[in-house]
């Protein structure tokens, strides 16, 4: 069996508090993208994990964890052999990890006949991650509360996107806790996006409430989005907590020909659409 994992943008990144437990609340517009992980499931006498990255195949990898909890959960022992052909760059602020997770929670439940409902899948989904059960969606929503309360949107258009990174890393812990310490104004860029979908305006409400954190600690990803924009795009920003950084584009054609600007200028850029 093969299972698509799809990366996720944030169109919108409010953070609002900090909870008890040290995460934070946040509103978010997550939609998934085209670009995507590829997993394969096949019977095997015991649990295999491999992936054309071999530094990915360890015992923390998401698609372990995933395996674990599904096992756990639904009383089955996972003889599976499991391979991930990982295409999302990563650490990004894709969603790449959490996408594989909720990918082996679906493959594997179908594999074994649905052994679990969607309220059980999803249990398991939000103990793995704060963006699993987003992915585990798989549609555009807005997420609030930790990133678990999902309310599904629907899109007015089809978005033409490119995504690129350089070779800086950010740590997702390091930009919330800079972010806590930079005293930024609370961001609603959710409401006016909500607000914007009655409209085909909808990039002017994009944003992310970490950008000046991650321009500080991170100075290209601030540089991709300027590029992105002299390019025509009609909105950047960036993905998650980073360092990805996406651009919106009227059509395919000026979107390739941005990705083919920003990998002369040597970052990565794939073009990819919402899905
Ligand atoms: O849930 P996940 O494992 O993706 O979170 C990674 C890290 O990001 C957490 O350990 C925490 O530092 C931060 N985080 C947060 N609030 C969220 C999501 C993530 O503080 N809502």
């Amino acid at each position: 069996m093969k299972i698509k994992a799809f990366a996720k943008i944030n169109l919108t990144l409010d953070i609002t508090g900090v909870r008890e437990d040290g995460f934070h609340t946040l509103r978010s517009v997550m939609v998934p993208v085209s670009l995507c992980d590829e997993i394969e499931i096949q019977q095997s006498k015991c649990f295999l994990f491999d992936c054309n990255i071999k530094s990915l195949v360890d015992e923390k990898n998401l698609v372990v964890r995933a395996a674990k909890r599904f096992s756990e959960k639904s009383g089955i022992e996972p003889s599976v052999s499991i391979y991930l052909e990982k295409k999302i760059p990563f650490p990004a602020g894709l969603g790449g990890g959490s996408s594989d997770a909720a990918a082996v929670l679906k493959g594997l439940n179908l594999f074994f006949g649905e052994p679990l409902d969607s309220s059980a899948l999803f249990e398991l989904a939000e103990a793995l991650g704060s963006d699993v059960p987003v992915c585990l969606l798989g549609q555009p929503a807005l997420c609030e509360g930790r990133g678990e309360v999902l309310t599904p949107i629907e899109l007015p258009k089809k978005l033409c996107l490119v995504i690129a990174i350089g070779s800086a890393r950010l740590s997702t812990p390091e930009v919330y806790r800079e972010y806590d310490a930079s005293g930024l104004a609370v961001r609603n860029d959710s409401d006016a996006f909500l607000a914007s979908l009655v409209s085909q305006d909808i990039e002017r409400t994009f944003g992310n409430a970490f950008e000046p954190v991650a321009d500080r600690l991170a100075p290209e990803t601030k540089l991709i989005r300027e590029k992105m924009l002299s390019l025509g795009a009609l909105a950047s920003h960036l993905s998650g907590s980073g360092p990805s950084v996406y651009g919106v584009f009227e059509c395919k054609e000026k979107a390739d020909n941005a990705a083919s600007e920003l990998e002369a200028l040597g970052f990565s850029a794939y073009y990819c659409e919402t899905i």
